[in-house]
């Protein structure tokens, strides 16, 4: 059975425009994989810590070493890593919040990159050990920035870092200067989505 893990980050949760063309691709996807399971995070809604000096910690004191906080703080990032290493396709609805992505993107993000669980060092460099998977990324954009920006960039570079290369993006952009360009941008994605599932 296929499973798909979708992610939210848009602060207007489900009414988010990323959050929206997200669900549209979940919806097709759905339609093509009746038997397919979908697990649904919103990071909004339920914001992961911040990393800090006693999480980071935690995540490198030996297993047998640990305290007990510190076992609660590795099962919390355990849990999170579980969920996304589960699925075979992962969507994720990105808006852009001051020419990056959410910070609770950034915080999820934080607590998924552990050394020696989603990713090693080898002698020919860093290898990602989340293999065999898909992405698609809707990044939503109020001005225009291009599929280059930093923004796009750090996504492809970290879901590359824990071995997921197989990355589609979806910009919609414009989505503040007008109803026009709007209109367009989101006619635009819906027509990119039709064509991905
Ligand atoms: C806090 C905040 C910061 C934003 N910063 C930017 C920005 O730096 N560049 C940009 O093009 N749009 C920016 N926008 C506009 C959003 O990217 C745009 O409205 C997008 O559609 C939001 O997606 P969402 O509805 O999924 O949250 C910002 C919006 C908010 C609420």
């Amino acid at each position: 059975m296929a499973k798909l893990l979708k992610i939210q980050t848009s602060i207007f949760q489900n009414d988010g425009q990323s959050s929206l063309l997200a669900d549209q691709f979940v919806k097709n996807w759905q339609a093509r994989n009746p038997d397919g399971q979908v697990t649904s995070r919103d990071l909004a809604a339920e914001p992961v810590p911040h990393l800090d000096l006693a999480r980071f910690q935690s995540f490198i004191t030996p297993a047998e070493e640990r305290t007990a906080e510190q076992k609660a703080v590795v099962s919390y990032s355990d849990a999170l890593i579980e969920e996304i290493a589960a699925a075979d396709v992962l969507v994720l609805g990105i808006p852009m919040y001051n020419f990056s992505v959410p910070s609770t993107l950034r915080a999820y993000f934080d607590h998924i990159a552990r050394v020696g669980v989603t990713f090693q060092y080898t002698p020919e460099g860093p290898e990602g050990l989340l293999k065999g998977k898909k992405a698609v990324v809707f990044i939503t954009r109020g001005g225009y920035y291009g599929e280059d920006h930093a923004q796009t960039a750090f996504v492809r570079q970290f879901l590359g870092f824990i071995g997921i290369a197989d990355v589609e993006f979806v910009h919609a952009e414009g989505l503040a200067v007008g109803d026009e360009a709007r209109d367009k941008a989101l006619s635009a994605a819906q027509e990119r989505i039709a064509q991905l599932v």
